[in-house]
């Protein structure tokens, strides 16, 4: 009986697991990968590797915020020509691994390999995966209506690895309704940026550039324990495997350590109402307004807010002056936010992106700030993280 394999091949064993992240995250995403109990290691190939059952799968695609996805590896083997890689797709048990009729999505890279052409590769891969399941005809009903499912096939040296996502849309989707802002931070990013500061939730958090407010709505979910993937589906809910009553354990556990927040803790302001509104918007459809405070403000009026007694965490994200604006321009800004956070910010920790060399001895601080390099928009930007001095 199929369910019973399903059960035995795939629910009783472990598995292998990679998670993409963006380059440079790897170690910090191993790391939250370890905090839930799971042992990883970072792959140094954007991505963190682990083994684990099924429920460790719901386990990460719930809680990690720096992750991209999640794929779960199927199968490994050699191929040098089109027939060894039909004959060892078509001989992978699909149904134990894909919802009955539902679309699916290829991705391939391939590198050193006799077989190189990405879509020849990818038209082959489905031809074996349909036909086998042709021949296997009996299949676990899934949801009704299955969501696509992708698979990733990645040929190096013609060692082919084949894996299923897990998640369906990227991770940095928190399954909020979309606020883009001007040249918008990914949450995946802006998750890790608070990491590297030391966010914990319990200081006070100011986004004085907030744009669509990924800073803001990261530190909500971070300061009221709510689980980054709590809003959303995943595309495992429609597996043959997934066990709906183990994932609402999960989801029940991880609800019980929520926080009750009662007064704002985060401060996102911006000179463009309309992302005010946007993200004003955002925060009420989640319930996360009581926790974000957003105001419409220019930053060279910034002050502390009244609300809070000890210097907490500013963090921006600056126009780099690239699409919109000059350079000359965005830097005068930048300069000016400096200037107003050395007179009103003493004592808070400052997390800049710096997208320009000279901007650097422009930073409010008299020590030398942290320093990582990371990749946002095609761009290779230094985060600097530092305490605010006044150096006049
Ligand atoms: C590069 S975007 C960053 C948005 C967001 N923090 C992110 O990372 O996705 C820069 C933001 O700065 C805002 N901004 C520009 N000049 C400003 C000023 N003088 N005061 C406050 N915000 C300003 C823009 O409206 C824009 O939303």
């Amino acid at each position: 009986m199929l369910e019973k394999r399903v059960k035995r091949q795939v629910i009783a064993r472990e598995h292998t697991f990679f998670i993409p992240t963006s380059l440079g995250l790897e170690k910090i995403c191993a790391k939250q990968v370890r905090s839930l109990g799971l042992e990883a290691s970072a792959s140094g190939e954007g991505g963190v590797t682990f083994q684990g059952k099924l429920t460790d799968m719901y386990k990460a695609c719930l809680h990690l915020s720096l992750a991209n996805r999640v794929l779960m590896r199927i199968h490994e083997f050699k191929a040098a020509h089109f027939a060894a890689l039909e004959n060892a797709v078509e001989g992978i048990p699909w149904e134990l691994y894909l919802p009955l009729s539902c679309p699916i999505n290829f991705r391939v890279t391939a590198r050193k390999s006799k077989l190189y052409h990405s879509q020849a590769i990818a038209e082959r891969v489905e031809k074996a995966i349909l036909q086998h399941l042709e021949k296997y005809g009996e299949r676990v009903e899934g949801a009704e209506e299955p969501a696509p499912q992708e698979i990733f096939v990645r040929a190096v040296s013609d060692r082919f690895t084949l894996s299923i996502d897990a998640c369906g849309e990227l991770l940095h989707k928190r399954g909020f309704k979309e606020s883009e802002g001007r040249a918008p931070i990914r949450e995946t990013l802006a998750a890790a940026i608070l990491e590297f500061a030391g966010y914990d939730g319990t200081l006070p958090l100011m986004d004085p550039m907030c744009g669509s407010g990924a800073f803001s709505t990261e530190a909500a979910l971070i300061a009221a324990n709510i689980p980054p993937g709590w809003n959303r589906d995943f595309a495992f809910f429609s597996w043959p495997a997934f066990k709906k009553q183990q994932w609402l354990y999960l989801r029940s556990q991880a609800e019980k350590q929520f926080k009750n927040i009662t007064q704002p803790l985060v401060f996102a302001s911006d000179i463009d109402q309309n992302a005010c509104s946007l993200l004003l918007e955002t925060l009420e459809s989640q319930g996360l307004d009581r926790i974000v405070k957003v105001s419409n403000e220019d930053i060279l009026r910034l002050t502390p807010p009244k609300q809070v007694s000890n210097p907490g965490l500013i963090v921006v994200n600056p126009p780099y002056g690239l699409r919109l604006g000059t350079v000359p321009q965005a830097r005068e800004l930048f300069a000016s936010l400096c200037n107003r956070l050395a007179d009103q910010f003493q004592g808070w920790t400052l997390a800049a992106l710096v997208p320009h060399k000279d901007w650097t001895p422009l930073l409010p601080f008299s020590a030398q700030p942290f320093q990582k390099i990371l990749h946002h928009g095609g761009l290779k930007i230094p985060l600097l993280i530092g305490k605010i001095t006044n150096k006049k």
